[in-house]
């Protein structure tokens, strides 16, 4: 019997009660989620790999890069690790999961992630976009383009009404996507991509038609079989009140979703949810991990506008909060293909969290300066993503530096105590966005 089977047996739990999880990350999605893991009474150790100042409050920071396998390997080895849990995209896309799995020494410890072929529908927009035409899946129309057809990527672009949309395809760390207005604007900007705007990441790139509507995120958690749909969340990526400005890796999230009500979901898990984890095991893609769905809501139905292979950041910050039941539960049935099993209960209260940023952010800011007031918050939940512990007090190390995370029994008592918060906490050339939930 190989160590998986054995850890399905009916023995296992009582042989083993405690289960030590090295989680990867260093942002406030991995501060959330090391939160939400501690609270379980099944973990022993939980280590963060790197970590942040906010992360060593509820585990044990490591110093090593979430990318760097060798290392996490002989830490893993070294430190009994039973559960790698996988924040970033990184790691994933490098194939992390398939690096355990490819190891005789490592191959019995579950990596909660896809594979490194699932880990395309992030990695590759024109992997994703491929699959969902296979399954059916509502998506904008699209070209795929790299040089050899770019006169088909033009010819593409003039069948469309502005605004035209262009995506790199590969990782560009959420700044891959051009909307332009203007088609000789467009077509040089599509030259420019293949031409390595974005790097290697746009030496293809995908076209695609405008969709105009509302957008929100849907978290799956599945274990290749069965899944489980999560509280839904809307992200507010752009620096700017009322949607303005340069693109940020997001600045608040609200939970629930007003309009994501039971009829709006229950179209995303016939359409989308269903024909994804179908479509993932007809086609033999191993994957055992959280899928984000960015929707578009067009008029009540939902189109997907991406796919990624991990939690969203800021949504983690308040999904986490709405999820009542034992995360480690649900993680070890995500790894024993026995997720059906698992209770997932929500929170019926709203989450939101509030981002404090740099000043300068999403451009240049500075880095080093002492955060105070941390020890007067009150009923707010702090996740850090960009702090360090700095001579006896904490520092800004980021762009994003807080997420100050808050329940309500409406949406507007929640942000009105993170809001509170943030006035509280101080560090120079603060800034966050005062209308988060502006638009619901
Ligand atoms: P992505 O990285 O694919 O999530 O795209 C970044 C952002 O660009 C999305 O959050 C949307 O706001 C916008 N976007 C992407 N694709 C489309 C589309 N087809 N139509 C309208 N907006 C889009
Ligand atoms: N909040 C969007 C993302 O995590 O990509």
């Amino acid at each position: 019997m190989d160590k998986r089977d054995y850890a399905n047996s009916p023995y296992s739990s009582a042989e083993k009660k405690e289960i030590n999880i090295l989680l990867l990350g260093s942002g406030g999605r991995e501060h959330a989620l090391a939160w939400k893991i501690k609270q379980s009474p099944k973990v022993g150790q939980l280590y963060i790999a790197p970590g942040n100042a906010g992360t060593s409050s509820v585990g044990v920071n490591i110093p090593i890069a979430a990318t760097d396998f060798e290392a996490l390997k002989q830490f893993v080895l070294e430190n009994a690790i039973d559960r790698i849990v996988v924040g970033p995209e990184d790691p994933l896309v490098k194939g992390i999961y398939d690096f355990f799995k490819q190891d005789e020494a490592l191959k019995q410890i579950p990596v909660i992630g896809p594979s490194q072929e699932g880990a395309q529908l992030e990695g590759s927009k024109d992997f994703a976009k491929a699959f969902m035409a296979r399954h059916g899946i509502p998506t904008a129309g699209y070209r795929s383009v790299s040089k050899d057809n770019l006169a088909d990527g033009i010819a593409f672009l003039r069948t469309l009404t502005p605004p035209y949309v262009l995506k790199a395809d590969g990782l560009a760390a959420g700044k891959g996507v051009l909307i332009l207005d203007n088609l000789d604007e467009a077509v040089q900007e599509l030259k420019a991509m293949l031409n390595g705007s974005f790097g290697k990441a746009s030496e293809k790139v995908v076209i695609e038609e405008f969709l105009s509507g509302i957008e929100c995120s849907v978290f799956v958690m599945t274990d290749g079989k069965h899944y489980k749909i999560l509280p839904e969340a809307k992200d507010y990526k752009r620096i700017g009140e009322g949607d303005t400005g340069l693109n940020t890796g997001g600045m608040g999230a609200v939970s629930p979703v007003p309009f994501a009500g039971k009829a709006f979901m229950q179209k995303v898990e016939e359409r989308i949810i269903l024909p994804t984890i179908q479509g993932l095991r007809k086609e033999k893609i191993d994957y055992k991990g959280f899928i984000f769905i960015g929707l578009m809501n067009v008029e009540g139905e939902p189109w997907v506008i991406e796919y990624n292979c991990r939690m969203g950041d800021p949504e983690t910050e308040v999904v986490m909060l709405r999820i009542q039941s034992d995360l480690i539960e649900l993680l070890e049935g995500i790894a024993h293909g026995n997720l059906q099993e698992k209770e997932l209960l929500f929170d019926e209260r709203n989450a939101v969290t509030v981002m404090l940023v740099s000043g300068g952010y999403p451009g240049a800011y500075a880095k080093g300066k002492t955060i105070d007031g941390l020890d007067k918050v009150r009923n707010s939940i702090l996740f850090h993503a960009g702090t360090i512990a700095q001579g006896g007090g904490i520092a800004t190390n980021g762009g994003r530096v807080l997420a100050v995370s808050s329940y309500g029994n409406s949406r507007e008592e929640a942000l009105k105590q993170s809001f509170a918060n943030a006035e509280i906490i101080d560090f120079e050339g603060k800034y966050y966005r005062k209308d988060i939930g502006f638009d619901l």
